[in-house]
């Protein structure tokens, strides 16, 4: 009887050994989380993996990438390259979008140093600007403006441009807007006489920022207009003819040339005034795209 007694005490024992042993490889297998240096340890590889990951990446922007980064932008130029790639290395705060506007537009180049004549084939999308100049005897095909549409006896444009003055003023007036011409074509002689008196006054650095040199003024196109005014006292930015023309001068193909903030693209200070015809279908993707038509003529005009 106590030798069946003791049989079954070890065979319970033998059980809870058992048990115990098998709890404690659970244990171990599925709940033990692993030590602090092992939680380090697995970081500093994860850390590893993305220090190399990041080599690699940084490794892989070779020059490569960075063309195809260029071709990848809107407005980029194949005959550009080298210089968008010598400009960036110069500003390297721009940006890649920055870079290509500022190359296409010419910035790269100082201004007045090595312009380019005007291309006359160009007709109403002909540009004339600090990189493109007319020559003095340079005259567009003219007629002379009405009453009503100008406050200046004589003033005159091309014909195409004011056809669509006029009816932009003649609708202007419908709602209630007036607007006249205070200066439209101006002659290279004209252009120089009004240059070299705003340079006697203000010196060449400040009237280059406002005044065209001869030769420069898109006002020799006979495509341009200035509207109510040609000063910057008059605030005419703050008028509700400001605000229409802003809204309504594209639909009869005429642009604002001289955008505010603008003037490191244009090389002039904001001309609310100044409006220039480049047609209805240019004018609505210079409105639509918010771009000047210096940068529109680097890529649709000049470099196609
Ligand atoms: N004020 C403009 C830039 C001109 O003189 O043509
Ligand atoms: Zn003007």
């Amino acid at each position: 009887m106590k030798k069946k007694n003791n049989y079954k005490v070890t065979l319970i024992i033998l059980i809870i050994i058992t048990i115990i042993l098998f709890s404690f490889i659970i244990y171990l297998l599925f709940f033990k989380k692993p030590s602090n240096n092992k939680v380090l340890d697995n970081k500093k590889d994860e850390e590893t993996i993305n220090i190399d990951n990041n080599i690699e990446d940084y490794e892989d922007i070779g020059e490569d990438d960075n063309i195809s980064l260029f071709e990848s932008q809107d407005y980029y130029i194949e005959n550009n390259l080298d210089r968008y790639i010598a400009y960036q290395t110069l500003n390297p705060s721009k940006n890649i979008d920055e870079v290509i506007t500022d190359v296409n537009c010419n910035i790269d180049r100082s201004f007045y140093t090595d312009p380019v004549a005007s291309n006359l084939d160009d007709g109403t999308l002909l540009i004339v600007n600090k990189y493109h100049s007319l020559s003095s005897d340079y005259v567009p095909s003219l007629v002379t403006m009405e009453d009503g549409y100008t406050n200046v006896k004589g003033a005159k444009m091309q014909p195409e441009a004011y056809e669509h003055y006029k009816q932009m003023v003649d609708d202007a007036k419908l709602e209630g807007i007036t607007l006249y011409n205070v200066s439209a074509y101006r002659s290279y002689s004209l252009q120089n006489t009004l240059y070299t008196n705003y340079v006697k006054r203000d010196g060449v650095d400040a009237a280059d920022r406002y005044s065209a040199r001869p030769g420069y003024s898109e006002h020799q196109t006979g495509l341009a207009s200035d509207i109510n005014t040609a000063s910057s006292k008059a605030h005419f930015e703050n008028s509700l003819e400001y605000s229409w023309l802003n809204s309504n001068a594209y639909k009869y193909g005429f642009i604002l040339r001289y955008p505010e903030n603008k003037e490191y693209l244009t090389g002039y200070k904001f001309e609310p005034w100044h409006y220039r015809y480049v047609g209805v279908d240019v004018a609505t993707y210079i409105y639509e795209h918010n771009i000047t038509f210096d940068e529109y003529y680097a890529y649709f005009i000049e470099n196609n």
